[in-house]
């Protein structure tokens, strides 16, 4: 039978009947309208990653990205601060910036009938401007110049938006989690992150949210990864070479077995934020960096030198869409460009501070594992992009998500569970219903800071039995 057009606008029951405890509809992942939906809610009422101020280190700098469809423009104005303004012209909508990135200079010149903007959005400047005189034009909008985004956070030169107004504020929303972006800072001896190159930039046919359950689904790398990671190790064990080929040593731990991912544990935050490797992670046996721990040492002092780099935390997935690498210094954005398209931007920070040779292992990881040609990726991808078209499948509906399931866990807690458990992806679910739906319900109001009404919170318990459909 047809699907009715638009079940799920305006209609938040839908939206919640979509996710069970230990199950999700297939519609979160292949329908267009739910995607169009994530777009205007999900990632309007959340704090979206948008770039790194040392992207933008001088004034006149700027970046452009895409957050929930719309376009944005950040600079760095004269006063060495960080702006954030919707990248369209105040005059007919022409888009201010049309690079990724650049230098402005003084100003941003529209290309269209060249009105002018200072690199902090304000108007600067309209050619033969008495043509407004008499008509109102010092009463518009379009006088303050561009359209500033007023909730955006610049946390340790992490630039995040949040488009909507209400809803949690930065610290509520984060948390505990901000832990990780922490740590990855304090690697460098100067406390100083500087985002080096261009992303390694790799197109997925299928769903964004795949993408980011996989950051903590250690049930299959010994699974999808073992043509590859595996074949690489064995074949190095046979050239019966007893040194540490570097490629093999980011390799190597892909092949490891259930059990230390069931030891290394997951650590679950509010929501939706977790990661895996709480007490050993597959970053956490690399060679040591002549060097490094001296100038880590002289920084912070031994002991805190030992807690900065004993912390070795496998993937942070901060909700909705990236995922950060502390001790390997990565973070890889997925980019929602349709219910079957995802962009996947991989970045690579280079410590302040800190030798070469880090930075080295940095890229040599991204390119070994992240990069469109290399071979760990791929094995993702297939999984992936099998999943996109499997679930076209009427045999099951719903996808499954109750490994190691305990009817009493509490939604938003912060908790360490078994390595091998699905919590964080329920978790990510529980958090996809709350932030989908509420401002559908007119819930954006008022003291949300991270006080969330349990019964509110949690995740929406199952439908009758005989009702399959979430919608009828
Ligand atoms: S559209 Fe930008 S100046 Fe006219
Ligand atoms: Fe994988």
């Amino acid at each position: 039978m047809q699907a009715p057009a638009y079940r799920y606008r305006d209609n938040p029951d839908a939206i919640r009947a979509l996710v069970r405890p230990r199950e999700v509809h297939r519609d979160v992942y292949i329908d267009d309208e739910v995607f169009r939906l994530e777009m205007e809610h999900l990632f309007a009422n959340t704090w979206i990653y948008a770039g790194h101020a040392s992207q933008a280190p001088n004034p006149g700098d700027f970046i452009t990205c895409e957050i929930g469809g719309q376009p944005l423009l950040i600079s760095r104005h004269t006063d060495g601060e960080i702006y954030v303004n919707y990248n369209r012209c105040a005059h007919k909508g022409t888009r201010i910036a049309g690079e990724p990135c650049g230098n402005a200079g003084k100003m941003f010149r529209c290309p269209y009938h060249g009105w002018a903007y200072r690199t902090d959005g304000s108007l600067l400047s309209v050619p033969l401007r008495k043509g407004y005189d008499g008509t109102g034009f010092e009463d518009t909008a379009m006088v303050r110049g561009l359209a500033p985004v007023k909730n955006f956070r610049v946390y340790r030169d992490f630039i995040f938006v949040k488009l909507n107004d209400g809803g949690p504020d930065f610290e509520a929303f984060f948390g505990d989690s901000l832990s990780t972006i922490d740590n990855m800072v304090d690697r460098s001896p100067e406390g100083r992150l500087i985002l080096e190159g261009a992303p390694l930039r790799y197109m997925h046919r299928c769903n964004w949210k795949m993408l980011v359950e996989n950051q903590t689904d250690t049930c299959h790398p010994m699974v999808a990864h073992e043509s590859s990671a595996g074949t690489a190790v064995k074949v190095w064990k046979e050239t019966g070479r007893n040194d540490r080929h570097p490629a093999i040593e980011l390799l190597a731990p892909f092949t490891s077995t259930y059990k230390f991912y069931e030891e290394f544990g997951i650590r679950v935050w509010p929501n939706g934020h977790g990661h895996t490797g709480v007490t050993d992670s597959i970053h956490a046996d690399y060679s040591e960096i002549p060097g490094y721990w001296e100038m880590m040492v002289d920084a912070y002092g031994e002991e805190r030198a030992k807690a900065i780099l004993g912390d070795i935390r496998h993937n942070t997935v901060y909700f909705p869409n990236i995922m950060v690498k502390g001790p390997i210094q990565t973070l890889r954005v997925f980019l929602p460009l349709a219910a079957d398209r995802t962009l996947v931007e991989s970045w690579t920070f280079r410590l302040a501070g800190a030798p070469d040779q880090l930075f080295a292992r940095t890229l040599l990881y991204n390119r070994t594992i992240n990069a469109p040609t290399s071979i760990v990726g791929h094995d993702d991808l297939e999984m992936y992009e099998r999943i996109q078209t499997g679930l076209r499948a009427d045999g099951h509906e719903w996808v499954n998500v109750q490994r190691l399931y305990d009817e009493d866990e509490e939604p938003d807690a912060t908790v360490v569970v078994n390595g091998t458990s699905e919590r964080q992806m329920r978790n990510q679910f529980n958090a996809w219903v709350r932030f989908m739906t509420q401002d559908m319900t007119g819930d954006m109001t008022g003291d949300m800071t991270g006080d969330v009404d349990p019964a509110a919170a949690a995740l929406n318990p199952a439908p009758a039995a005989g009702a399959e459909r979430p919608v009828a």
